[in-house]
Protein backbone atom coordinates (compact mmCIF):
# COMPACT_ATOMS: atom_id res chain seq x y z
CA UNK A 1 0.00 0.00 0.00
CA UNK A 2 2.82 2.50 0.86
CA UNK A 3 4.25 1.39 -2.15
CA UNK A 4 1.30 2.26 -4.28
CA UNK A 5 1.01 5.90 -2.42
CA UNK A 6 5.11 6.08 -3.20
CA UNK A 7 4.08 5.70 -6.73
CA UNK A 8 1.26 7.91 -7.04
CA UNK A 9 2.99 10.61 -4.86
CA UNK A 10 5.89 10.73 -7.52
CA UNK A 11 3.57 10.35 -10.28
CA UNK A 12 1.75 13.90 -8.86
CA UNK A 13 4.91 15.92 -8.27
CA UNK A 14 6.19 14.18 -12.00
CA UNK A 15 3.07 15.40 -13.75
CA UNK A 16 3.03 19.00 -11.79
CA UNK A 17 6.76 19.41 -12.57
CA UNK A 18 6.28 18.92 -16.75
CA UNK A 19 2.98 21.15 -16.16
CA UNK A 20 5.36 24.06 -14.73
CA UNK A 21 8.33 23.55 -17.58
CA UNK A 22 5.16 23.58 -19.94
CA UNK A 23 4.13 26.83 -18.74
CA UNK A 24 7.86 28.72 -17.92
CA UNK A 25 8.39 27.61 -21.42
CA UNK A 26 5.33 29.38 -22.62
CA UNK A 27 5.94 32.25 -20.52
CA UNK A 28 9.69 31.88 -21.73
CA UNK A 29 8.14 32.44 -25.44
CA UNK A 30 5.72 35.24 -24.79
CA UNK A 31 8.94 37.34 -23.16
CA UNK A 32 10.95 36.89 -26.54
CA UNK A 33 11.52 40.49 -27.99
CA UNK A 34 9.35 40.57 -31.01
CA UNK A 35 10.78 43.29 -33.42
CA UNK A 36 13.81 44.76 -32.07
CA UNK A 37 13.25 48.89 -32.18
CA UNK A 38 13.70 49.60 -35.90
CA UNK A 39 16.73 51.57 -36.70
CA UNK A 40 16.24 54.57 -38.81
CA UNK A 41 19.19 53.91 -41.53
CA UNK A 42 19.62 56.06 -45.46
CA UNK A 43 17.86 53.88 -47.68
CA UNK A 44 17.75 54.53 -51.58
CA UNK A 45 14.53 55.58 -52.60
CA UNK A 46 14.77 56.74 -56.15
CA UNK A 47 17.03 57.97 -58.74
CA UNK A 48 17.53 61.80 -59.08
CA UNK A 49 17.15 60.86 -62.98
CA UNK A 50 13.71 58.93 -62.39
CA UNK A 51 11.67 62.64 -60.88
CA UNK A 52 9.38 63.82 -63.03
CA UNK A 53 7.88 67.04 -62.79
CA UNK A 54 5.43 66.19 -59.81
CA UNK A 55 5.81 64.08 -56.68
CA UNK A 56 7.15 60.42 -57.63
CA UNK A 57 5.41 57.87 -54.89
CA UNK A 58 7.62 54.87 -53.69
CA UNK A 59 7.28 52.18 -51.47
CA UNK A 60 10.15 51.27 -49.15
CA UNK A 61 10.11 47.92 -47.55
CA UNK A 62 12.13 45.83 -45.12
CA UNK A 63 12.39 42.44 -43.64
CA UNK A 64 14.34 41.80 -40.73
CA UNK A 65 15.18 38.30 -39.48
CA UNK A 66 15.72 37.41 -35.71
CA UNK A 67 16.55 34.11 -35.79
CA UNK A 68 12.97 31.74 -36.00
CA UNK A 69 11.35 35.13 -36.09
CA UNK A 70 10.77 37.17 -38.96
CA UNK A 71 9.08 41.04 -39.64
CA UNK A 72 8.46 42.95 -42.54
CA UNK A 73 7.87 46.64 -42.86
CA UNK A 74 7.10 48.55 -45.17
CA UNK A 75 5.89 52.66 -46.06
CA UNK A 76 4.79 54.79 -48.98
CA UNK A 77 6.48 57.98 -49.37
CA UNK A 78 6.53 60.67 -51.81
CA UNK A 79 9.60 61.84 -53.65
CA UNK A 80 9.84 65.43 -55.15
CA UNK A 81 12.51 68.43 -55.44
CA UNK A 82 11.89 70.63 -51.93
CA UNK A 83 10.99 73.98 -52.36
CA UNK A 84 14.65 75.34 -53.07
CA UNK A 85 14.50 73.53 -56.21
CA UNK A 86 18.31 71.68 -55.01
CA UNK A 87 17.30 69.55 -52.26
CA UNK A 88 14.88 66.69 -52.51
CA UNK A 89 12.16 66.19 -49.39
CA UNK A 90 9.91 63.01 -48.81
CA UNK A 91 6.81 62.94 -47.32
CA UNK A 92 4.54 60.20 -45.93
CA UNK A 93 1.93 59.32 -48.03
CA UNK A 94 -0.01 58.50 -44.35
CA UNK A 95 -2.66 60.66 -43.98
CA UNK A 96 -2.18 62.60 -40.43
CA UNK A 97 -5.72 62.31 -39.49
CA UNK A 98 -6.48 58.78 -39.61
CA UNK A 99 -3.71 57.24 -41.46
CA UNK A 100 -5.55 56.54 -45.07
CA UNK A 101 -2.88 56.50 -47.87
CA UNK A 102 -2.83 59.95 -49.46
CA UNK A 103 -2.51 60.22 -53.49
CA UNK A 104 -1.25 62.84 -55.85
CA UNK A 105 -3.64 64.84 -58.29
CA UNK A 106 -2.56 66.18 -60.88
CA UNK A 107 -5.65 67.88 -62.01
CA UNK A 108 -5.86 69.87 -58.32
CA UNK A 109 -1.97 69.66 -57.64
CA UNK A 110 -2.79 68.18 -54.38
CA UNK A 111 -2.25 65.40 -52.68
CA UNK A 112 -5.93 64.49 -51.77
CA UNK A 113 -7.04 61.77 -49.08
CA UNK A 114 -9.94 59.33 -50.38
CA UNK A 115 -11.49 58.81 -46.49
CA UNK A 116 -12.18 62.79 -45.42
CA UNK A 117 -11.36 64.21 -48.66
CA UNK A 118 -8.34 65.78 -46.86
CA UNK A 119 -6.18 67.85 -49.12
CA UNK A 120 -2.57 68.96 -49.22
CA UNK A 121 -0.04 70.96 -50.54
CA UNK A 122 2.85 70.01 -53.09
CA UNK A 123 4.97 70.34 -49.75
CA UNK A 124 3.03 69.04 -47.44
CA UNK A 125 0.54 71.64 -45.91
CA UNK A 126 -3.10 71.25 -44.79
CA UNK A 127 -5.33 72.78 -47.33
CA UNK A 128 -8.34 71.52 -46.35
CA UNK A 129 -10.09 69.26 -44.30
CA UNK A 130 -9.79 67.78 -40.96
CA UNK A 131 -5.93 66.78 -41.24
CA UNK A 132 -4.66 68.08 -38.11
CA UNK A 133 -0.99 68.63 -38.84
CA UNK A 134 1.28 68.58 -41.99
CA UNK A 135 2.28 65.36 -44.06
CA UNK A 136 4.75 63.75 -41.95
CA UNK A 137 8.13 64.51 -43.38
CA UNK A 138 11.08 62.01 -43.81
CA UNK A 139 14.87 63.32 -43.79
CA UNK A 140 16.26 63.15 -47.48
CA UNK A 141 19.21 63.41 -49.32
CA UNK A 142 21.04 63.39 -52.62
CA UNK A 143 24.01 61.05 -52.54
CA UNK A 144 26.75 62.71 -55.35
CA UNK A 145 28.33 59.22 -55.47
CA UNK A 146 25.49 57.33 -57.13
CA UNK A 147 22.73 59.86 -58.03
CA UNK A 148 20.19 58.07 -55.72
CA UNK A 149 17.70 60.05 -53.69
CA UNK A 150 18.01 58.46 -49.94
CA UNK A 151 15.20 58.93 -47.17
CA UNK A 152 16.00 58.13 -43.76
CA UNK A 153 13.90 55.05 -42.59
S1 LIG B 1 -7.91 59.97 -43.04
FE1 LIG B 1 -7.30 61.47 -44.43
S2 LIG B 1 -8.80 63.03 -44.25
FE2 LIG B 1 -9.40 61.52 -42.83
Amino acid sequence: MDDRRGFLGRFVAAGAALIGAGLAGIAGLASVPRAQGQVKRWRKAASMFDLGNKPMMVVLAERHQDGWYETRRQTVVFIDKDESGNGYRALSATCTHLGCGVSWDDAKSRFVCPCHAGTFDRGGNVVSGPPPRPMDRLEARLNDATGDIEVQW
